[in-house]
């Protein structure tokens, strides 16, 4: 699988987008060591000038539909935490930090309560190709500062890594867990494996899905993968939305 990398570039996401529209051969994998334009989800910014921290886009075409893709989001935030696990076992970072790494629903990398690293995946589909993005930002050595939110960054828990050595053990997990995923075929078994990298069963959530905030408990994930909240007027299941941890 060929990698390109550039020193900078508006976003690695838009990049492998045009790419795509060109015809380039898939999957293909684009690593800047900035970004000017860094996108985040729900048309957020995401702040890209710590040269040091991973920016990454996997090129790929699917021939799902863009439904079944949208799990790629769950599946790439497994991928990510097994990825940064394998780097930091045996490394000095100690056993409690990485058992505080967790997925937040959809795909935030959390360690503890604070943000490590997000997912942005985006799809266009063209001659008859759904052509799927996953971008990766992981804070290796930086985090955003006045973001209104708890953010962190793997060095702050001893987990040492360069963007190359990141990407090389993200690339080596994601192969894997796309061959289990099978383009939704195998989507169970990553269902089981994110409930087991995530914020736990009963964790207090709030969800906004733009009709405003809605509290309650995590009640994990439904069979498409969407989140389930107990509430105080009964459950409910969101296929969208911003999460943050607490009650509002
Ligand atoms: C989020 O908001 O949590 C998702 C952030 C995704 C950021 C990454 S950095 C590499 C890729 N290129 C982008 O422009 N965004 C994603």
């Amino acid at each position: 699988m060929a990698t390109i990398h550039l020193p900078e570039v508006d976003s690695t996401n838009a990049e492998a987008m045009r790419r795509s529209l060109a015809g380039c051969a898939v999957p293909l994998w684009i690593r800047a060591d900035r970004q000017t334009r860094g996108r985040g989800r729900s048309g957020r910014p995401w702040q890209s000038d710590h040269t040091g921290n991973l920016y990454a886009s996997l090129l790929l075409d699917l021939g799902c539909g863009p439904e079944v893709a949208a799990q790629l989001s769950l599946v790439t935030g497994v991928a990510v935490i097994d990825a940064i696990r394998s780097l930091s076992s045996g490394g000095p970072s100690s056993d409690a930090i990485v058992c505080e790494l967790q997925l937040k629903w959809p795909n935030d990398i959390l360690i503890g309560s604070a943000k490590a690293g997000g997912i942005l995946i985006e799809s266009t589909r063209h001659r008859g190709v759904l052509s799927v993005v996953i971008g990766i930002g992981l804070n290796l050595v930086g985090s955003p500062s006045d973001i209104g939110r708890a953010v962190t960054s793997l060095n702050l828990h001893k987990i040492h890594a360069d963007p190359q050595l990141m990407l090389r053990h993200v690339r080596q997990h994601m192969d894997r867990w796309l061959g289990i995923w099978q383009e939704g075929a195998g989507f169970g078994l990553c269902r089981q494996a994110w409930a087991v990298r995530a914020t736990p069963v009963g964790t207090e959530l709030t969800v906004n899905a733009g009709v405003g905030p809605v509290s309650g408990r995590f009640q994990g994930l439904d069979d498409d993968g969407a989140l389930l909240l107990q509430t105080s007027t009964g459950r409910q299941r969101f296929s969208f939305g911003d999460v943050t941890l607490g009650l509002a």
